[in-house]
Formats: C-alpha cells, structure tokens, sequence
C-alpha cells in the first residue's frame, strides 16, 4: 500500500445526499443486492466512514409497468441511510416517471442513470452505451429525470462510458449535457463499450472530463486497492471513486477505502478464518433478505472470489459453489484452515469480468449517422436485466 493522505480528504456531496466518504459502490447487476451493500456498508461503518452503496440496476419500463422481477429487486436494508437505485432507461417518459415512482413510493434518496452498459443485447437497441450518441435525446432523458426528482429534492446522476469506440467517443460532451441537464454528478467508466472489460481503464480521460466540466466527476475503473483510489484522485481530480470488481470477495475493501481518505493507512489481510467468517455474514445477509434456498444460491457466484489465492481444495470449493443451507455451509466452513494468511499476490489484480474487446459494437442501423437523436425513441426492454 502506498502513500494515504496526511489530511483527511472531504466526503462527497452529491446535491442534497453527502456521505463522509467519496466513495461510491459501483452498481453490479446480480451483486449489488440489499445484502452485498449492508456488508460492503458494514464494513466502511467500522472503520468510521460511509459511502454510497447502489442497487443493481432495474429498467424504468419495468418498474412503471410494476414488472415482478424489478419490484423484487427494490428491497432496501434498514441500514441503509441513502437508498441509492441505477435506473436503466432510453425513454425520457418512462425514466421520469421512473424517477418520480423511486422518489415517492420507496424512499429512495439518489437516483444513478444507466448509460454505459456495453452488452450487445442492448446496445443493439441503442440503449446503455451506445446512447448517449444521441446528444439530444441523452438531455431529454437527463432533464426529464432531473426534474421528475426535483420536487424530493433528490440528485440525479449519471454513468457512462468514454464512447462507442475511440473514434465515437462521447464522455465530454456527455459531460457538458450532464450539467446542463442539473445532474449532480457524473460517473466515467474509463472505457469505450468495445473495450467491454478488456485493457487498462484510462484514467487520463477521466482527469480530461474533471477539466472539462463544472460539476463533480466520479472516476471508475481498475481500483483493486484502496491505495488505488487515492491515486485515481490524486491523479484526475475526480470528487469521489467508484469501486466495482476490486470489491468482489472482498468486502473489507469498503474498510481500507474509510481509512486510506481519513488519512489512515489500513491495508486488511484477513486469514482464512476471517475471510471464512465474513462470507459467512454475507450468506447470512443473502438468505435474511431472500429466504435461504434463494439467498445460498446467490451466494454460490460468490464462493470463488472469497478464496482466490488460498490454498483450499478443489473438492471443498466445488461443494462450496453447491451451498443449499447455512448448515451446510458452516460445515464447509469448517473445512478450511482459519490461520491460512492471506495470499497477497492476489492483492492488486483484476477480479470478475475481464474479457477481450469487440470488434465491432452492435448498433441499431443508421445509429452513428445523427448524433443529435432529439424526440427520438428507442425501444426499452422491461426485462433489460444485464447491467453494465
Ligand atoms: C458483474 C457486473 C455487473 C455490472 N452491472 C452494472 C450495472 O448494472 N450498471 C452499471 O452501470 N455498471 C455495471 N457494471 C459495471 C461496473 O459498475 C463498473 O463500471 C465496472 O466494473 C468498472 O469498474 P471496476 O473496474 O471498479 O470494476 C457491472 C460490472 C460487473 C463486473
């Protein structure tokens, strides 16, 4: 771990949300649950910090329509100071009313706009990362939600992309539109859809947005380590970070993250018992908020993050990825040796997508043809569930 700041950096403040820490748990389709963000906020808490910790997306055409698996998605922990939603969106109706549904009827105090999501499936219909393309239409969406949230006094943002692909590149004038529109802030993933999760995330275009715009940059991409996210501010400027894979198996980053901004230096390295104990929480957590059959199933994905790099054996992780009950799984648990250190070659190095880039980004036909895209509409998915 390198250098933490000798003075305590300020928190984050996003229009009337403000949390100690800037630090934002990126939305993950499929892991951001109620559960996972009551761990990860868990964690920030006891070491004297707060963030923001946002729900897996849900689509707006799903909530308006009262979709049954968007409303399950919509579950909230009682720890949970902020409820921070990612709405998935290309239709300014539908988000604003969205909007106006999150606000009044779940309490939700920011709203996130979804507009960096490389998967084919959506960008074929010009939605997540191929939309913001449309200059026009992206501030359609963005002033309709911005105003739909205004009246609850709750910020809008949005995330995004670098662009299409480095010849369609439209961080900055998404940017200039952001701000114009009212958002409170504006989340960079430094990488174009193409590069998907593949190469390095290029933090120079994310220092380019902060010169570029009066109105605060969350950066994101490639922070493994809490050392990684003070870098990340030192070198662009960024108001607050926004932690993603780095998380994955490892909770306790949300802890080194609290300290490394209040000036301290903590780097944890749990043993195996304690990495043990704390997936124990997190399948505790899961089946509290889902029942256990579901809850032990959700936890299954998680099973090999928490034990990259140590030594436990093929048989045991196989039946850990198996789990059906806590019984069970505290009899695996026991399995595993508690004094085991932890692995540091694993610390720093990409966890969960990676992948290599696309050739090509599928588009609607003609997409790339007018940039503008003004009282535009692109079909929305009520079943869009993929994410980012
Ligand atoms: C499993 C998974 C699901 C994701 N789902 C979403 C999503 O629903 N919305 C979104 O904006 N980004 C999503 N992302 C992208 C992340 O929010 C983040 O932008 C990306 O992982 C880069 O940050 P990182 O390097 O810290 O992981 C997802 C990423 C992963 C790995």
């Amino acid at each position: 771990m390198s250098a933490a700041p000798t003075t305590p950096t300020p928190g984050l403040t996003l229009g009337s949300v403000r949390v100690a820490t800037p630090v934002v748990l990126a939305p993950m389709a499929g892991i951001t649950n109620a559960a996972y963000r009551r761990l990860c906020l868990e964690s920030m808490r006891a070491q004297g910090g707060d963030g923001l910790f946002v729900c897996e997306m849900i689509t707006s055409r799903g909530l308006v329509e009262r979709d049954e698996t968007t409303l399950k998605m919509l579950v909230f922990d009682e720890l949970e100071t902020v409820r921070s939603v990612q709405l998935y969106g290309t239709d300014p109706a539908y988000v604003a009313k969205a909007t106006e549904i999150l606000c009044a009827e779940y309490g939700v105090g920011h709203i996130d706009l979804n507009f960096g999501c490389p998967v084919p499936k959506v960008t074929r219909k010009g939605g997540g990362g191929a939309l913001p393309w449309k200059r026009g239409l992206l501030g359609e969406i963005l002033e309709q939600s911005v105003a739909a949230a205004a009246p609850y006094d709750v910020p809008v943002t949005m995330k995004t992309r670098k662009g299409i692909d480095e010849d369609h590149l439209t961080y900055l004038d998404a940017g200039r539109i952001a701000q114009e529109a009212g958002c409170a802030a504006i989340a960079l993933h430094g990488r174009t859809v193409a590069q998907a999760y593949s190469g390095e995330a290029d933090w120079d275009a994310i220092a380019d947005l902060v010169a570029h715009v009066d109105l605060p940059v969350l950066g994101n991409g490639d922070i493994w380590e809490a050392s990684d996210a003070l870098r990340m501010v030192e070198r662009t400027g960024v108001a607050g970070v926004v932690v993603g894979r780095g998380c994955l198996g490892r909770p306790w980053l949300f802890r080194d993250l609290a300290a490394a901004f209040a000036g301290e230096q903590v780097a944890t390295l749990p043993t195996l018992g304690e990495v043990s104990a704390m997936m124990r929480r997190h399948a505790e957590l899961l089946c509290e908020h889902m029942g256990e059959e579901r809850g032990c199933k959700e936890f299954r994905k998680h099973v090999s993050w928490y034990l990259k790099g140590f030594a436990a054996g093929g048989e045991l992780r196989r039946s850990l990825a198996l789990v059906e009950s806590l019984v069970g799984l505290d009899r695996m648990l026991e399995e595993l040796d508690p004094d085991e250190p932890f692995p540091t070659q694993a610390l720093g190095t990409p966890r969960g997508r990676q992948g290599s880039p696309r050739a090509r980004v599928v588009l609607p036909e003609g997409w790339l043809d007018d940039a503008d895209g003004s009282g535009s509409s692109v079909h929305e998915d009520a079943a869009e569930l993929s994410g980012g």
